[in-house]
């Protein structure tokens, strides 16, 4: 985990609201503190039912805040919220949800969220029926539009027997998304993607030459899933379609996984319908085995293996900037270089018909399985954005940067 240095830690609020997820806010906590944050921990008194005041303590370095009634000569039923880089309620029930949306302030945490001029990023958690209820989403849709960040909730098992959507996404990308937020500062964070329908396909294609053998690379996808929890971050709705990857699935994103390029193809049209940008970070395959072989190709004693036939994929890139699945939609491509980059980026900008291509260099230490990446976004109006090695999230944002600025007003 990054560690953070610099004169002053960021003060992060953590409000937790009654709920069991309460539980895994703890993990949240320990991975804010540990990373360098100075961490106020705001329990509502039924959060306290579910975690006790003492685990608070010891895993943020403070007392609870739990009163709006204890130490009022430190005023802190204002003082905590003004003093906040960032407030993150985790798990935000539908009741705090309801209260954040109306403006009540019956307690230490609903007065925080009222004093508060720091980015605001709420983690609700709840069942699936409570989330749905036009209450709540009207809730939800007020905290939004006024520039909170409310996450998506996760979709999966529930408390009791249930499974649906309502479930504490992971802890490790609630703080992800808690990162990304606080490294744009209170100046910089905006949630201009807010209403905005973004779809990021990433990661490696698979392409099966039989049920035990494929034709794959190296691609890690975190590219695009820094891209996907820089968007979540920043408002968006996001739909992720991940190949082959590793990483756990980002916070707020609807992750949907496919093997090959034609089911990468088939899953990122679909989700492209309604989209207002689709960004192509996958490493799509270009060819595909000629034929699937359904059982385990065998060696023949004696004999050279067979050659593998290959046919092309589809250019998933080339055919959503062809035949755009709603006016003024956005289309990101991708381009990984080893010679004249600049040069085969403005081709392939041109041959694909995409409106911008983030080009990068390829090599030792660049790009493949690396946080860290350089760049130069071509855009169609023959404008170059350059962007230094950095994280990658760094460079997801000049991308969303570009993105939001080159969308059309909402309808
Ligand atoms: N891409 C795609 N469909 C493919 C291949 C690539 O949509 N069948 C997308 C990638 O997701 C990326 C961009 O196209 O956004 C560039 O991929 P790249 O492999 O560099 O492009 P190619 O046209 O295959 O060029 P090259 O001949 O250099 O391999």
């Amino acid at each position: 985990m990054d560690k953070l240095d610099g004169p002053r830690r960021p003060r992060v609020v953590l409000g937790v609201s009654g709920g069991i997820a309460a539980y895994k806010a703890c993990e949240l906590l320990r991975r804010l503190t540990e990373s360098g944050h100075d961490v106020r921990v705001v329990p509502t008194a039924a959060a306290l039912h579910f975690v006790g005041e003492a685990t608070w303590a010891a895993l943020s370095g403070h007392p609870a805040a739990t009163e709006v009634w204890e130490t009022v000569h430190e005023v802190p039923h204002v003082r905590i919220g003004q003093s906040a880089d960032l407030v993150v309620v985790a798990p935000a029930s539908t009741d705090l949800l309801a209260k954040a949306a109306h403006g009540l302030a019956d307690d230490l945490l609903t007065n925080t969220l009222l004093t508060a001029r720091c980015p605001v990023v709420f983690a609700p958690a709840m069942h699936t029926e409570m989330w749905e209820h036009p209450a709540t989403q009207e809730n939800v849709a007020t905290l939004r539009r006024r520039g909170a960040v409310v996450i998506e909730p996760a979709v999966g098992r529930l408390t009791g027997v249930d499974t649906g959507k309502g479930r504490f996404p992971d802890p490790v990308e609630i703080y992800e998304i808690c990162r990304r937020v606080l490294a744009r500062g209170p100046q910089g964070h905006t949630t201009d993607l807010a209403g905005r329908h973004v779809v990021i396909s990433a990661g490696g294609t698979r392409e099966p030459l039989d049920p035990v053998r494929y034709l794959g690379n190296r691609s890690s996808g975190k590219q695009g899933y820094a891209l996907a929890r820089t968007a979540v971050a920043r408002g968006a709705r996001v739909t992720l379609v991940a190949g082959h990857t590793e990483l756990s699935d980002p916070a707020g994103a609807d992750v949907v996984r496919v093997g090959t390029a034609v089911q990468l193809r088939e899953a990122v049209r679909k989700a492209a319908a309604d989209a207002d940008a689709v960004v192509m970070a996958a490493a799509v395959a270009d060819f595909r085995p000629a034929t699937y072989a359904t059982g385990k190709i065998k060696k023949k004693d004696g004999q050279d293996p067979e050659p593998v036939a290959l046919v092309r994929n589809p250019d998933i890139l080339a055919e959503l900037s062809a035949d755009r699945a709603r006016p003024g939609q956005l289309i990101v491509g991708f381009a990984a270089e080893t010679d004249d980059v600049l040069a085969n980026g403005r081709a392939k900008l041109a041959r694909k018909g995409c409106d911008l291509l983030v080009v990068n260099e390829v090599g030792e230490h660049k790009t493949f399985g690396s946080a860290e990446n350089e760049a130069v976004i071509l855009a169609a109006d023959g404008t170059e954005t350059p962007v230094p090695y950095g994280p990658k999230e760094t460079l997801a944002d000049r991308v969303w940067d570009l993105v939001s600025a080159g969308l059309p007003d909402p309808s």
